[in-house]
């Protein structure tokens, strides 16, 4: 049962680095490093668990957490995703119109960068926490204010989101599977795939997710959505991801793995992105049982809790989180960090989003990189393009300049010596039908990479 009233780019970067030998074995590489999940053994932050699999694990934040340490102890040595708990919605971005304030959100994106973690983007368009201004608009005023709020926020924060909740909780509760009435609903029924388009214009980098609650098993709710992201997919509305928020009572639902699955099997990806649960006896358990889930779904590419400590929760008196008040860990957090470990390799079940046969081999591939940097470090997005005809795999060799090291890869399984790695698609993003295209990405310290990438297809 859902409890409600009312969220990697890249995963892990702390996983264990292995300096890559060559075939001997005995001659290590000075300049490349890359991130290789440990198999088969037991990793001890939650982090770097989920890494095992080439996912994230992340905490919910505020920057006005940042200077108590105890919270800050935990965040930094748990998680490798962070999303702001407030500090990126409409309200606090925008408080007059046209008048932005991106204080909090710097301070999250930077505490990330420095700590190797990605971020996710917390929310561009809700129907609560507007600023008073946009509460007080309608028709194409609040329109326009809408996709301008987007592209600024979205603009502002190119190329440092793994993920954009683009829009949240625009469906409604009780059973029709309809929408939400809101201002934005009363603008069209079309805002949502607007503010989709709009989004993807800002930042091309960004998966843009689709985030709700009480979706956290096959119901009418999350089957409105289901309809809904059926019909952007068929229609070509950019929406590459959907969260389900799993604010959990004392039950979960029989079929929450299932109803991932129904969206992964949409060609989307889906997240777990405000988890919590309310403590009980089952907690434990419930909290181990949306673990596997994730991990059995081969596009839940990863799980955010709604906080660190039961203290720092928006449900306190539930105790619902992973760490106590007191910043010690609980069975929950046990038994999340025993499911991570449970699976190693990447993708432990990989079933393809689709059951087509196998196109035929031949057909070219293209790539093209899209870098972030800073001063040290950076983000590479690579996109992966089928030539005129559909694809069964790709490869792409990437150049790097010496002093420069990957420490972490997703949708992506690097190998390589020396200057050059390699890049070879995983199970889920093979498969390209003509002119179709994926992405996958990697980060590191140094400058990254340089030059045009090529891409060979299979
Ligand atoms: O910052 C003001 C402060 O200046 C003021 O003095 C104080 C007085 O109430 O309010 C402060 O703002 C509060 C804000 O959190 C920051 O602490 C708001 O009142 C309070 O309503 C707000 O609550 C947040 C809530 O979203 C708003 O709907 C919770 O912290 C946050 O955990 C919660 O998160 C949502 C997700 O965004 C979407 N999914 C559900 C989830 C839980 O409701």
């Amino acid at each position: 049962m859902n409890r409600r009233s009312t969220d990697g780019r890249g995963p892990a970067i702390r996983p264990r680095v292995l300096l890559l030998s060559l075939a001997a074995g005995t001659a290590l590489l000075a300049s490349t490093m890359l991130v290789v999940p440990a198999a088969n053994a037991a990793a001890s932050t939650l982090g770097a668990a989920a890494a095992q699999s080439g996912r994230y694990f992340g905490a919910a934040t505020s920057s006005f957490m940042f200077s108590n340490s105890q919270h800050t102890t935990i965040l930094n040595r748990e998680f490798n995703s962070i999303v702001a708990e407030n500090e990126m919605k409409w309200d606090a971005t925008e408080p007059q119109q046209n008048g932005f304030n991106f204080t909090g959100g710097d301070r999250l994106v930077a505490h990330a960068r420095a700590n190797g973690m990605s971020v996710r983007g917390h929310a561009l368009v809700w129907h609560a926490q507007q600023p008073g201004w946009a509460q007080n608009l309608s028709g194409t005023a609040l329109r326009n204010a809408m996709t301008n709020h987007i592209t600024r926020v979205a603009g502002h924060f190119r190329g440092q989101i793994h993920s954009w909740d683009v829009v949240n909780e625009a469906f409604a509760d009780g059973g029709g599977g309809g929408r939400r009435d809101s201002n934005l609903q009363r603008t069209g029924n079309d805002w949502i795939e607007v503010a989709f388009r709009t989004a993807r214009a800002a930042d091309p980098g960004a998966k843009l997710c689709y985030n709700d609650y009480n979706t956290d098993g096959i119901n009418a709710k999350s089957t409105g959505i289901y309809n809904m992201v059926r019909d952007f997919k068929a229609r070509g509305v950019p929406i590459d991801c959907v969260g389900f928020q799993s604010h959990l009572g004392t039950t979960l639902a029989g079929d929450y793995q299932a109803n991932l699955q129904r969206f992964a099997d949409l060609g989307v990806d889906v997240q777990i992105t405000e988890l919590d649960v309310a403590q009980g006896s089952n907690q434990a358990s419930i909290y181990e049982r949306v673990t596997r889930a994730c991990l059995a779904v081969a596009r839940c590419t990863g799980i955010t809790v709604w906080g660190v400590r039961d203290s720092d929760s928006w449900r306190r008196n539930e105790n619902p989180l992973l760490f106590d008040a007191n910043g010690n860990k609980k069975a929950a957090y046990q038994s999340v960090l025993n499911a991570l470990n449970s699976v190693s390799g990447p993708n432990p079940t990989t079933p393809p989003p689709t059951t087509t046969a196998p196109p035929p081999t031949g057909g070219g591939c293209t790539a093209s990189v899209s870098l972030n940097s800073w001063n040290g470090g950076f983000v590479a997005t690579v996109k992966v393009t089928a030539g005129n005809s559909a694809i069964r795999g790709w490869t792409v060799r990437v150049a790097l300049p010496g002093g420069t090291a990957v420490t972490g890869t997703w949708n992506a399984q690097a190998s390589g010596s020396g200057g050059t790695v390699n890049f070879a698609n995983v199970s889920y993003n093979g498969q390209l039908g003509a002119g179709g295209n994926t992405e996958f990405g990697f980060q590191g310290t140094g400058t990254g990479p340089s030059g045009t990438p090529t891409c060979t297809a299979s």
